[in-house]
């Protein structure tokens, strides 16, 4: 569904340059649900943005179904953004109407395209929980309320692909749960493609995939399994045990990013040697430049 490869975002103010994204790759199965992860100023809103259709990449290649990120037409963006892609904001107050109900609001962007689905957009307020509700104003519902109503609306266009930024920023860890919920009812009932973006580790056990960004590149992916077991642990034969792997990502030129923990640990700075004894690659202090500096 979403193939990113060396995708470089540079935004240029007066005379700053700011490298959001440096050469970040990332692939994304149809039908999957999986979080990014990472911290403030990481770039995750801004690869959202992109993959959304909101902003347009620098360099590398982006790719979401059939299209073509880098090379789609200004006409073509307008009927990406209104077929493919149902996007939930980092401030939600962005696209949502104050003063109209609930239900108005999920009508709005269905309004705007000239065809309201009345049926299907109650049909959206209930999946989120909100039957009771819809026919407040926007103003008389909770914040917590109000992201699921945001949540109502992503989906109002029917997309095939569901990017939400910190969906649960400003909720407590019970609505967030609940939009948990939603999100993988979503994803096994339609077959959503979710991306959820969060700087939330909590969030990481309640999706498929984790995949970690840091200084705009991949680093880290988390993945999360059930896997049968064979009587091994006591779990009786077939028995599910949840299964927890962290990887570091190699891209497609053979680079991994250490995690600078590990890096400062051994004081590696510059330079670093590699051995590989034909199981492992062991990374170490360079010995040269240790007995350099005794
Ligand atoms: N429109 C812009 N113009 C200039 N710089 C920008 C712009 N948008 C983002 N940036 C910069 O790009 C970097 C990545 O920002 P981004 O919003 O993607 O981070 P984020 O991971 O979403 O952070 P947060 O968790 O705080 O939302 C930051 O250094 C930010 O200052
Ligand atoms: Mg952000």
């Amino acid at each position: 569904m979403i193939e990113c490869e060396g995708l470089v975002k540079i935004y240029k103010t007066d005379d700053l340059e700011v490298v959001a994204l440096q050469g970040l790759n990332l692939s994304v199965k149809d039908g999957e649900l999986m979080a990014i992860i990472g911290n403030s100023g990481s770039g995750k809103s801004t690869l959202l943005n992109i993959l959304g259709g909101l902003d347009h990449p620098s360099a590398g290649s982006v790719h979401v179904g059939p299209w073509d990120l880098l090379k789609i037409t200004e006409e073509q963006l307008v009927k990406y953004k209104r077929e493919t892609v149902g996007f939930i904001w980092q401030n939600n107050a962005r696209n949502l109407l104050p003063y109209l109900s609930a239900l108005e609001n999920v009508e709005m962007p269905m309004m705007l395209r000239g065809k309201v689905d009345r049926a299907y957009s109650r049909q959206l307020l209930e999946w989120v929980g909100l039957k009771e509700r819809m026919n407040n104003k926007l103003h008389q519902l909770s914040g917590g309320e109000q992201q699921r109503v945001a949540i109502a609306i992503s989906l109002s266009n029917r997309p095939q692909m569901l990017l939400a930024d910190e969906p649960t920023g400003s909720v407590d860890s019970r609505t967030s749960d609940m939009i948990m919920d939603i999100f993988r009812t979503l994803n096994r009932e339609l077959g959503l493609t979710i991306v959820i973006v969060t700087h939330d580790l909590s969030l990481a056990g309640k999706v498929d995939r984790v995949v970690a960004i840091r200084d705009g590149l991949t680093s880290t992916e988390f993945l999360r399994r059930n896997t049968h077991l064979d009587d091994a642990e006591g779990f009786g034969k077939g028995g599910l045990q949840e299964v927890h792997e962290a990887y570091a990502v190699v891209d497609r030129a053979g680079r991994l990013q250490v995690p600078k923990e590990y890096l400062s640990a051994l004081g590696i700075a510059g330079k670093a040697s590699m051995e590989f004894d034909g199981e492992r690659i062991i990374i170490t202090k360079p010995k040269l430049l240790e007995g350099e500096q005794k």
